[in-house]
């Protein structure tokens, strides 16, 4: 067989990008709702929304015109010059949080990045953010460093200094960290990747306390909390407090790169022109869909996600599978622990098998992260395939 110079082929079927995910034989190629399809059209019932991205749902009408119109008149200027519609999404997001100053990037990663230099720079010297064991905060190597999970860190030392660990709801061990080095605490409000981990209730009221006690900035990372996935729009609402900066990605544009980072006005104050910057951060198209995605997160949306996730919660509950140790939750953010018989990633695996998509994380949790167009049929669903799943692993364990 002839081969075109310069051209390779192909022929192991081998992937041409670098191995950084393990990922599924199964290529999705069109969703709609709460559904994914194959390439051979077999249908898909998604309870992860990418994530916690899509949280809209696939191939929703709205989002699609936002974009197309976007993409029919601007692709792309430069942060150089004016955009009433960033502008717009900036006071919109000002309004749901809180807050007063939004900077716009790419992605969750660079969201911390910058938080974390707009808190070095509002310190004037201090620098030491204290964050939590088990919380995870992006790849880069800022938002690394913030991340403390060791195994996160092999290969990639020396990390950024400036960052101390210290065990996630426990706020006597954050008391005794502060020192006259320390300008923020950083953490989030359930840990997504550690295995949805959600802390006591008055956790975060304590961090503010501390915070306003000691002059700290208090950061929260809502990448995968935010933009109503907890049922409220952000989860730190269910508490009552404002945070001084809060960062912001994932479900912010239903699946167009974006991320938020939203401060105070004492904050902002500390950041002038070239502090900080990003070539397409809060690019047109991602800020259309993002206004459209801040329309449609409503009141009623956001109870449909409480009550909703309650009637999961309550389905899982009332079928005393013995294989769940624990079920956590709120709103539509779910981690379910599996005892450790059931090795939680050919769990996953299996769901797939049968055409139902989940995610693992932590120590042998099953996450769900549904879209909030999810109904109660949906649900019967996935626990009637999840009670099949366990009968037959369990069989075959005991096989084996
Ligand atoms: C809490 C949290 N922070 C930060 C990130 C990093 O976001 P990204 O992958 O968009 O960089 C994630 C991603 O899972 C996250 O869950």
């Amino acid at each position: 067989m002839s081969k075109e110079p310069g051209l390779s082929t192909n022929t192991e079927n081998k992937s041409y990008q670098v191995n950084t995910y393990s990922r599924y034989n199964v290529e999705f190629v069109r969703g709609d709702g709460v559904y994914l399809f194959d390439k051979a059209g077999n249908k898909y019932l998604d309870l992860l929304s990418g994530i916690s991205v899509t949280g809209l749902g696939h191939k929703n009408k709205k989002l699609i015109n936002a974009a197309v119109n976007q993409i029919d008149n601007l692709w792309h200027t430069s942060n150089l010059f004016t955009s009433t519609p960033q502008e717009q999404l900036a006071k919109k997001l000002c309004e749901k949080s809180g807050l007063s100053k939004v900077f716009f990037c790419n992605s969750g990663t660079e969201a911390n990045e910058a938080a974390i230099k707009f808190a070095r720079k509002f310190g004037k010297g201090k620098s030491t953010i204290i964050t939590t064991d088990g919380s995870f905060h992006g790849r880069t190597y800022g938002s690394l460093s913030a991340s403390a999970q060791e195994k996160l860190w092999e290969g990639f030392q020396p990390l950024t200094p400036g960052f101390q660990h210290t065990p996630y709801n426990n706020i006597e061990s954050i008391k005794n960290a502060i020192d006259e080095t320390t300008i923020a605490i950083m953490v989030e409000p359930i840990q997504g990747e550690n295995g949805i981990v959600i802390p006591s209730h008055n956790y975060l009221n304590e961090i503010r306390n501390l915070c306003d006690e000691k002059n700290l900035l208090m950061i929260i990372d809502e990448i995968q909390t935010g933009y109503g996935r907890t049922g409220k729009f952000f989860a730190y609402q269910h508490n009552n407090i404002l945070p001084d900066i809060v960062t912001s990605a994932k479900g912010i544009a239903n699946g167009l790169p974006l991320g938020a980072v939203i401060c105070s006005e004492k904050v902002a104050e500390a950041i002038t022109p070239g502090s900080h910057g990003s070539t397409f951060g809060g690019n047109p198209i991602s800020i259309a869909v993002a206004n459209k995605v801040i329309e449609l997160i409503t009141p009623e949306v956001l109870e449909y996600i409480n009550s909703i996730g309650l009637k999961l919660a309550e389905k899982i509950k009332s079928e005393q599978i013995i294989e769940i140790e624990e079920i956590r939750n709120k709103g539509l953010m779910f981690g379910l622990k599996i005892n450790s018989n059931i090795d939680v990633k050919l769990l996953a695996k299996s769901f797939l098998d049968e055409k139902i998509v989940v995610g693992t994380a932590g120590n042998n949790v099953l996450r769900l992260l549904p879209p909030y167009v999810i109904d109660v049929k949906n649900i019967d669903h996935f626990v009637y395939i999840l009670k099949d799943l366990f009968k037959k692993m369990n069989i075959s364990t005991k096989a084996s």
